[in-house]
């Protein structure tokens, strides 16, 4: 493909992951499974590695990148933890969870990590291969996720491929991921208060969403228009018509089902699948069947209806 860089695929075993954490040490970018979507990985102490993600993506330098690492141990040497932001941690880590916390001082992030802000986002993945890696490579590792800006998040090697092939230097291929969503951001304020930046796979009872405050945008994954097809897309459609790629939910018939059951976690694991499949079809739009908003489905419907606002 186009690009400066010939794009390795590597496998998720021991060879693989050693390979992957030396283009990691040396400053480059790997694409890396997770239990929630792919993500860009480029070690978070290196400006120029970092600025690399921005310039692969294309993303804008004010969107910060939220930092995978290992253990709370880890963790605790990048954020201050209140006793809020413990429990939170102890709670749910490894796993689909990013905390926003107070940077410390010596923390050793890349500027152009917390995008300047003097707080930054940090999560332990689950996910076996990217804890293996991060083990190879005993890096705090920044990663958003592996698409190109604004289009559609991947949930497999090859949705990483239809957006980053020859832009990033290898991908690591270790199948689907299982949530398939985004994480679950929380801010963790000074006053012990939490505010929920993101919906995604965790839910924690009696978090609000933050205000929308149009003098900061602080997590601009919540900008109205995301996850874009590069199509129109219509939603809580009952009847499509015959030129648009329906996604279906249930018992319906549909050029590509969230979940034949009904079931909201297997939806959930198959939106961007469905997303990326309504993409690359010839029909010039695309409809969805309407997706129950509770538990999950409030994580679904707010990224449908980013994919379907216009940008
Ligand atoms: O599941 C995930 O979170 C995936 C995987 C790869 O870990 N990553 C991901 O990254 O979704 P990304 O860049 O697509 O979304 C990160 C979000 C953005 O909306 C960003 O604005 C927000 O996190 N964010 C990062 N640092 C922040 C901070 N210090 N304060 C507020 N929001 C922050
Ligand atoms: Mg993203």
């Amino acid at each position: 493909m186009s690009g400066k860089y010939v794009t390795e695929t590597l496998g998720a075993e021991e060879r693989g992951l050693r390979r992957a954490a030396a283009i990691l040490a040396s400053g480059g970018l790997v694409a890396v499974p997770t239990e929630t979507v792919y993500g860009l990985a480029a070690r978070a102490d290196d400006e120029a590695a970092v600025a690399r993600i921005y310039e692969a993506k294309g993303r804008p330098s004010f969107n910060p990148l939220i930092v995978h690492v290992s253990s709370i141990e880890m963790a605790r040497a990048l954020a201050a933890f209140s006793a809020t932001a413990e429990h939170l941690a102890k709670a749910h880590w490894p796993g689909p969870l990013t905390l926003v916390l107070p940077r410390r001082q010596d923390a050793g992030l890349a500027v152009a990590v917390t995008a300047g802000l003097d707080t930054v986002a940090i999560r332990v993945p689950r996910n076996p291969v990217m804890r293996a890696l991060l083990n190879e490579a005993e890096l705090p590792l920044a990663a958003p996720s592996a698409n190109r800006s604004g289009f559609i998040s991947p949930t497999s090697a090859n949705h990483v491929l239809a957006t980053l092939d020859g832009r990033i230097d290898a991908v690591i291929d270790g199948g689907d991921c299982d949530a398939g969503l985004e994480s679950t951001i929380i801010a963790v304020r000074q006053d012990g208060s939490l505010q929920q930046l993101r919906p995604g796979p965790i839910r924690l009872n009696g978090v609000g969403p933050a205000a929308d405050t149009a003098d900061q945008v602080e997590a601009p994954g919540q900008l109205a228009s995301h996850y874009a097809p590069g199509k129109p897309v219509r939603l809580d459609v009952i009847r499509h018509v015959e030129d648009e790629f329906f996604i279906g939910f249930g018992e319906v018939g549909s050029d590509c089902s969230l979940s034949p059951t009904g079931n909201l976690e297997e939806a959930a694991s198959r939106l961007y699948a469905c997303l990326h499949q309504a993409a690359e079809s010839d029909l010039p739009r695309i409809a969805v069947a309407p997706v129950p908003d509770t538990g999950v489905g409030q994580a679904i419907n707010d990224r449908l209806r980013r994919a379907a606002t216009p940008a």
